[in-house]
């Protein structure tokens, strides 16, 4: 059996960032775990926000001309997703809503459409989030944690984990963090075993 598929994104605009880091310690993890790995930076991509033209709402594909069928193709047909977001204004940054928003097509294929998503045989679905935040709260993650969880479950998908940590700002601070790098690790191989 070949590996599985696994797709991660950095949503960050910051390359190199500290969810950026978090993410290719995931990486590493689903590697070494067999994984196929195809790693992207979201802001090398040109996704428009959904402009609710609603020619999905026939065809369950998206009719604005840009980069988002790249993802599309994949969201329909790997079985994980690592997706990294820092935290922004409480939520997720707006590289990441806009592609969020544009699986509208996808939630209508799911949900006009009954068009379920196929999962390879014997190999769940299933997303995960790693996470980077400044302010040290307990409610840090909580907005961007619910548009995950739906993001995951419009696209057939069990959320199986994530990896936050707050008090992380700086680019490099999250190198202070060297047992939720770990925990990053762990995390990618648990995405990339069968
Ligand atoms: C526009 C903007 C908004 C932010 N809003 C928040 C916030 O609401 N809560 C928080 O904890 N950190 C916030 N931060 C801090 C980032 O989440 C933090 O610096 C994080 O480590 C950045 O991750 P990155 O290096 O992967 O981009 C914000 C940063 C920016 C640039």
């Amino acid at each position: 059996m070949e590996g599985v598929r696994v797709l991660a994104i950095s949503t960050s605009p910051r390359r190199g960032g500290n969810s950026e880091a978090l993410l290719d310690r995931a990486v590493s993890g689903a590697l070494c775990a067999g994984a196929e790995v195809e790693k992207v930076i979201l802001h090398d991509f040109q996704v428009s926000p959904c402009l609710e033209k609603r020619g999905c709402e026939k065809t369950g594909e998206c009719v604005i001309q840009d980069d988002y069928p790249f993802f599309y193709e994949r969201f329909l047909s790997v079985d994980r997703i690592i997706m990294a977001c820092p935290v922004y204004f409480m939520g997720v940054p707006a590289q990441a809503k806009a592609l969020v928003d544009r699986c509208q097509c996808i939630w209508m294929r799911k949900y006009r459409l009954k068009k379920r998503i196929e999962a390879t045989d014997g190999v769940g679905r299933r997303g995960y989030l790693v996470s980077a935040g400044a302010f040290k709260s307990p409610g840090t993650f909580d907005c961007l944690m619910k548009v995950m969880k739906y993001f995951y479950l419009t696209l057939d998908m069990e959320f199986a984990g994530d990896v936050c940590i707050d008090g992380v700002d700086a680019k490099g601070d999250i190198e202070k963090h060297p047992q939720t790098l770990e925990a990053a690790y762990r995390l990618g191989a648990a995405a990339g075993t069968p």
